[in-house]
C-alpha cells in the first residue's frame, strides 16, 4: 500500500470558543491511534488537536488519512466513485496480494475484494453489489416491520427492566441494553419469542449467571457469528420449504429489486449482520445516555416531565459520544478531500466522533446540549450510501428506554462502588479503535412507587 500523501492543507483555523478549546496536550504525531489503549478512555482532546492541525490529515502510522472535520467527512461519504467501502470496517488493515501501486488502483481493488475480511458483508461492498444487497435489506427494514416491532419494544424494555428494578441496582449494559438490543433485533427478523432465551444463551446474555453460550460476544468480534449463520439458515431452509404466516417466511421470500431470488446464504447474512451492526452500536448509546441522565438528575426530572424531549437528548448523545467514532474508507485514485490531495490506495480514517465535535459546524460542541437547534445534522449513523439503515430503529429504542426507565424508576444516580465519588468518577471505554462505549455502567435507582 502506498498511501502517499500529497498535502496542500486548506486549514479552517482556530475557532475559540467559550468552554472549548483545543487541548494542545497530546502529541498527535508520535500517538499510533490504533494501538494506544489510553486514548479510548477519551479520544477527544486527541481528536480535537488533529483537527487543528488540519482537518484532513496524514498520521505517522499505517499510511493513514485521518478526516476530522464535519463537512470534509461528509464529503468523503458521499463520494462512492472515488472512495471504496471495501476496508470500511477493518480500516488500515486491509492488504492485498499486489501493492496498491499507481494513481488508480480501483481495478486491484475490485479484482481482491473478496479476499478481505467481512467481504460477504454490504457495509463493505461498493455499487452495484451493495445497491442489490441494500435493497435486500430495505425489505427486511420497512416501515410496517418497524411498526410492529416497536410493539415489541415497549414490551421488551418493561421485560428487560423487572428483571432488576426491584433491587434498585444494575450494570447496565449487560442487565439491560445488550440483551434489550439483541432482542429487538431478533424480533425485528421475527424469530419466535419461544426461541429468545435460546439467542440470550447464544449471545452469552441469559438472565442466569454464568449463561455464557457457545457464540458468547465479549471479545466484541463483529464477524464472530458463525453460529448463528446456521440457526437462520435454518429458518429460512425451513419456511422456503414451508412458508408460513410470519416474518421469517417473508425473509425467506424476500426477493432482489430484478425478481430473482437470493441463495440462502445472501440472506442469511443480511439478517445476522444485523445483530453485528445492531446491538453494540445501540447498547453503548444507550449507556452512554444513562450515564449522563445519571450524572445530571435535573434532566431526569425534565424529561419526565417533558418525555418530547427525549428524541433531541439522544441526538446529542450520538454527536457527543458517537457510538461508531472510526469509519473507512480507500482511495481509488489520486483525488482531494477539503482540498488536500490524497493518493490513489490511502485508507482514508473518517473519524464520526470528532467530525460531530467540529467547531465549525456544532457551537461549543463539547457541552451537551439538549436543546442544540441543528443536533440532527449529526454523521453518527454515516452519510449518503451506506448509512445506517438501522437509524430509525436505534432512535426508537432509545426513546423508549429512557422514558419507560425514568417512568419507573427515580433518582438514577452513579454508584459510588464503582465509579468512585463525585469528583473522582472513574469509568472505564472499550479498547478498540472502532466504537466508543462504556464496558460497565453500575446505575442504583430507587423504584419508583405505584402503577407504572
Ligand atoms: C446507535 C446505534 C447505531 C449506530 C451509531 C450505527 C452506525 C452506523 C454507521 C456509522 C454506519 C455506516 C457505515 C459506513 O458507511 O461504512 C452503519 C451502517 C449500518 N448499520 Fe448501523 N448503527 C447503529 C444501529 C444500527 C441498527 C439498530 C441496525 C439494524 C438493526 C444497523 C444496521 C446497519 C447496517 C445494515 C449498516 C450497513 C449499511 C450499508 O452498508 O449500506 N445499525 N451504522
Amino acid at each position: 500500500m502506498s498511501g502517499r500523501y500529497f498535502g496542500g492543507c486548506q486549514k479552517a483555523g482556530s475557532r475559540g470558543c467559550h468552554g472549548w478549546k483545543v487541548s494542545g496536550l497530546t502529541d498527535w504525531k508520535t500517538i499510533d491511534y490504533f494501538n494506544d489503549q489510553t486514548l479510548a478512555e477519551d479520544p477527544y482532546p486527541y481528536f480535537a488537536d488533529l483537527r487543528e492541525a488540519c482537518p484532513v490529515l496524514p498520521l505517522p502510522h499505517l499510511g493513514v488519512v485521518a478526516v476530522s472535520g464535519y463537512e470534509e467527512a461528509t464529503e468523503v461519504y458521499r463520494n462512492i466513485d472515488t472512495f471504496s467501502s471495501c476496508n470500511s470496517v477493518i480500516g488500515p488493515y486491509a492488504t492485498f496480494p499486489v501493492p496498491l501501486e499507481g494513481d488508480d488502483v480501483g481495478a486491484i481493488i475490485d479484482q481482491y475484494r473478496d479476499q478481505l475480511p467481512m467481504n460477504e458483508h454490504m457495509v463493505t461492498m461498493d455499487p452495484p453489489a451493495h445497491t442489490r444487497e441494500r435493497a435486500l435489506m430495505m425489505r427486511l427494514l420497512t416501515p410496517n416491520r418497524l411498526r410492529e416491532n416497536e410493539e415489541f419494544i415497549w414490551r421488551m424494555a418493561d421485560q428487560q427492566l423487572a428483571e432488576f428494578r426491584a433491587s434498585g441496582r444494575c450494570e447496565f449494559i449487560r442487565e439491560y441494553s445488550q440483551p434489550f438490543a439483541m432482542l429487538v433485533v431478533a424480533d425485528l427478523l421475527g424469530v419466535p419469542e419461544a426461541d429468545h432465551q435460546r439467542f440470550r444463551e447464544g449471545f452469552g446474555l441469559s438472565a442466569t449467571p454464568g449463561g455464557i453460550g457457545e457464540g458468547d460476544q465479549s471479545d466484541g468480534e463483529l464477524n464472530a457469528l458463525g453460529w448463528l449463520d446456521g440457526w437462520f439458515a435454518q429458518y429460512i431452509e425451513d419456511r422456503r420449504r414451508e412458508p408460513r404466516n410470519d416474518v421469517l417466511t417473508q425473509l425467506a421470500l424476500a426477493t432482489y429489486p430484478d425478481g430473482s431470488t437470493p441463495e440462502v446464504v445472501s440472506v442469511v447474512r443480511a439478517a445476522t449482520f444485523l445483530f453485528a451492526a445492531g446491538q453494540e452500536t445501540t447498547a453503548r448509546l444507550l449507556a452512554s445516555a444513562f450515564k449522563y441522565l445519571a450524572e445530571n438528575p435535573g434532566v431526569q426530572d425534565q424529561l419526565r416531565a417533558n418525555p418530547a424531549l427525549i428524541p433531541d437528548m439522544i441526538e446529542e448523545t450520538l454527536r457527543v459520544e458517537s457510538p461508531v467514532k472510526t469509519d473507512f474508507r480507500l482511495a481509488r485514485h489520486n483525488t482531494t478531500i477539503g482540498g488536500v490531495e490524497v493518493a490513489a490506495g490511502t485508507p482514508v480514517m473518517l473519524l464520526n466522533g470528532a467530525a460531530n465535535r467540529d467547531p465549525r459546524r456544532f457551537e461549543c460542541p463539547a457541552e451537551f446540549r439538549i436543546d442544540r437547534d441543528n443536533v440532527r445534522q449529526h454523521i453518527a449513523f454515516g452519510r449518503g450510501a451506506h448509512s445506517c439503515p438501522g437509524g430509525p430503529l436505534a432512535r426508537v429504542e432509545g426513546r423508549i428506554s429512557i422514558e419507560r426507565i425514568l417512568k419507573q424508576t427515580r433518582n438514577i444516580r452513579l454508584s459510588e462502588e464503582h465509579h468512585g465519588p463525585v469528583g473522582e468518577r472513574r469509568f472505564t471505554y472499550e479498547p478498540t479503535w472502532i466504537l466508543r462505549g462504556l464496558t460497565e455502567l453500575h446505575l442504583e435507582f430507587d423504584p419508583a412507587d405505584g402503577d407504572q
